[in-house]
């Protein structure tokens, strides 16, 4: 895969390893690229939370979650309150099954579930991953939850402890990215904590995030499949399933505007700079360096992986550590602009975009 590599095989569902033979089970051994022992007492607390409307951030293998029950209206309204998110902006529902996600999908006008078989090919195929599919939404979940649009947007993690939670709260949580509205997205639960503060009732602790960025959303409402945000699943992965798929940003009649793909996204706080060249701005920088060398000495560097998957999972935690430098520029040497590239080469326009 592209910008984030298949990970289902390190966060499958089968990597919850809960001893059902030892009658105290009271341990979640999480087989993580960084050993983690939570206990269940953690996930029970935080389930228990969600279930009576509170918020609780949670691990994803893409970026951790703020989460609230999805059927909960006043719950998600505290979400866009704790964020500062426009209402406007449609938030993901997250699901521990397919089974899960195909009742949270609405009728279609002869009475079936609008479940199409894309979707079907798709879920077998991605989930638990990072990809959201976007579909008719059932009038189980709330208005808010959509921002108003009649359809939602479903996906099922593979991190465990995402999993475990859903389980626990027995309900689907509606989670943005565990940040306030346009800036950096988490990828350890430190992030979310120096992000949210107090806004945040409870946060699990999963350990870095091993994707990295965030999950890849397509639409399959229209006739043909809609790219609205490239992610951990590439764009090639999904068209050897589904053949040619529209992009949100190509004029195209039945691809609908986007709430959420605003411009400015994922930003730090530092005026941010692609660079192909090695020049670096005036003042006192912070380097992200792929290939090519600064021209000149004196800034921080921070060495930047060469895959492009390795590359997606560093690059939250490689601009929180640039943004907190406190320095006048952070400069990325950009990456080629090859496919696989896609998510990673999105995330850094966003960034790096000024009104
Ligand atoms: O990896 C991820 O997707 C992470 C983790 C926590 O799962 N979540 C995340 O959520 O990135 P957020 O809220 O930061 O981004 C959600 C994206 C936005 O671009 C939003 O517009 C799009 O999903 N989206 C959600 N529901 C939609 C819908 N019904 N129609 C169109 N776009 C939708
Ligand atoms: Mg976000």
């Amino acid at each position: 895969m592209a910008a984030g590599r298949r990970h289902n095989s390190r966060h499958g569902a089968g990597a919850t390893d809960t001893d059902a033979t030892d009658a105290s089970a009271t341990v979640l051994r999480l087989k993580l690229a960084v050993p983690l022992i939570l206990s269940a007492a953690e996930i029970g607390t935080a389930a228990r939370l969600l279930r009576n409307g509170r918020l609780v951030a949670f691990p994803t293998e893409t970026v951790y979650g703020l989460g609230a029950n999805a059927l909960d209206a006043d719950a998600v309204a505290r979400i866009y309150v704790s964020k500062r998110r426009p209402p406007t902006s449609p938030l993901i529902v997250h699901v521990a099954s397919i089974e899960m996600a195909r009742a949270l999908v609405g009728k279609t006008a002869a009475g079936a579930r609008a479940w199409p078989e894309s979707a079907e090919r798709l879920t077998q195929k991605f989930w638990p991953g990072p990809l959201t599919l976007v579909l008719t939404k059932s009038d189980a979940i709330p208005r808010s939850v959509t921002a108003g649009l009649p359809t939602v947007g479903l996906r099922m993690p593979s991190h465990p402890v995402a999993l475990a939670l859903i389980r626990a709260a027995g309900v689907p949580l509606a989670a943005p990215s565990a940040n306030r509205f346009t800036e950096l997205s988490p990828t350890t639960a430190e992030h979310v904590r120096r992000s949210l503060g107090s806004d945040v009732d409870y946060v699990l602790d999963g350990g870095p995030c091993e994707v990295g960025i965030e999950s890849t959303v397509l639409s399959l409402v229209g006739v043909r499949p809609v790219l609205l945000r490239p992610g951990g699943i590439s764009r090639s992965e999904l068209e050897l399933v589904l053949g040619p798929i529209d992009s949100a940003e190509a004029p195209s009649n039945d691809a609908h505007p986007s709430p959420g793909m605003q411009a400015r996204h994922y930003s730090p706080r530092t005026p941010l700079f692609l660079v192909s060249d090695g020049e670096a701005p005036e003042g006192r920088g912070v380097y992200l360096q792929y290939t090519r060398p600064l021209h000149r000495a004196g800034d921080k560097l921070i060495q930047m992986p060469l895959s492009a998957g390795d590359y997606a999972t560093r690059l939250y935690s490689a601009l929180h550590e640039a943004d907190d430098a406190n320095a006048d520029w952070i400069a990325v040497d950009l990456p080629p602009a090859l496919p696989e590239w896609e998510a990673v080469h999105d995330r850094l326009r966003r960034a790096a975009f000024r009104d």
